[in-house]
């Protein structure tokens, strides 16, 4: 089977077998190949089994490095990385994330953080005020630290590491950002696992591409459909090995991706959050 054949089986079992999926997919560019970056993002996975060993610090500061040459919202560079290695703060931190088990075996955590402090330094250094103190300042910030964090991820499994982002360090951020010593207006916006995988993750499958990619004006007018549909290819192939919780929903004959999503945010979650990033100098109007 030729790199391109493979790629496309790749794109067609994760996103289905549309014909606008094939006809936005096959494009093989001139190339004789899929560009190595294709073919890595073609059948990544998180990864949240771990076999021990621990990540060269010097390599992850490479990543992270890697991480920091993403783009940046007007350069203004508000993002920045915690890489977690001590046994303590380690531990600790794991702690937090009681309600992952699997955080138990990461061998090394890292923290995204939005940094909106540097730039308020850059005003009082230069003697121009902030005048732009609202929601936007938030915004910036947390997008910047999301685009590192994806290239993170990009760059590591690049290199053979496995990785699953946790924003589940948000259910309890005041205890990580004390923990991690985070002061006013820098905030996590997720961990990060870092180690080898003990194995090789399956891609997950997505929505199709017909609706999650618009061209020229958005459009979903075909949307439950396609989520129905979605719904069933995907509890074919990737049934969910549990139900979210059964104790209240109990057991559904027929549990699939959008009764999953729609439990989960059915039960209230972090709802404290903003009253967090308030309490760190943040405007949110
Ligand atoms: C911002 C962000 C936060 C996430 N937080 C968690 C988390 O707390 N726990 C977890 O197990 N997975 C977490 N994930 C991983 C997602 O569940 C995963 O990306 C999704 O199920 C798709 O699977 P895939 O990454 O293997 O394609 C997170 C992913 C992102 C992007």
């Amino acid at each position: 089977m030729s790199a391109w054949t493979t790629f496309f089986c790749e794109q067609s079992d994760r996103f289905g077998d549309s014909p606008d999926a094939q006809s936005t997919l096959q494009e093989p560019l001139g190339l004789d190949a899929p560009p190595a970056t294709w073919q890595l993002l073609s059948k990544r996975a998180s990864c949240r089994a771990f076999d021990g060993r621990m990540p060269s610090i010097d390599d992850v500061r490479t990543i992270a490095a890697l991480a920091l040459s993403s783009p940046t919202k007007s350069d203004l560079q508000q993002r920045d990385i915690v890489l977690v290695q001590d046994d303590n703060v380690l531990e600790a931190l794991k702690r937090s994330l009681a309600s992952q088990a699997w955080t138990a075996n990461a061998p090394m955590l890292v923290i995204f953080c939005a940094n909106h402090r540097r730039q308020r330094r850059l005003h009082e250094m230069r003697g121009h005020s902030f005048e732009n103190d609202h929601l936007d300042a938030f915004f910036n910030a947390s997008v910047d630290a999301g685009i590192a964090l994806a290239t993170f991820v990009i760059a590591a499994e690049a290199a053979g590491l496995g990785t699953c982002p946790i924003s589940a360090i948000r259910n309890r951020s005041a205890e990580v950002s004390e923990l991690l010593h985070l002061p006013n207006h820098v905030f996590p916006i997720a961990g990060l696992a870092v180690g080898y995988p003990a194995k090789t993750s399956e891609p997950s499958m997505r929505l199709p591409l017909s609706a999650t990619v618009h061209t020229n004006r958005f459009c979903d007018d075909h949307e439950s459909d396609a989520v129905e549909a979605y719904d069933a290819r995907r509890a074919q192939r990737q049934p969910y090995q549990q139900q979210r919780r059964e104790d209240i929903f109990g057991k559904s004959e027929a549990y699939c991706w959008s009764e999953d999503k729609a439990r989960q945010y059915h039960l209230e979650e972090r709802a404290d959050f903003g009253a967090f990033i308030r309490a760190k100098g943040f405007q949110l109007d």
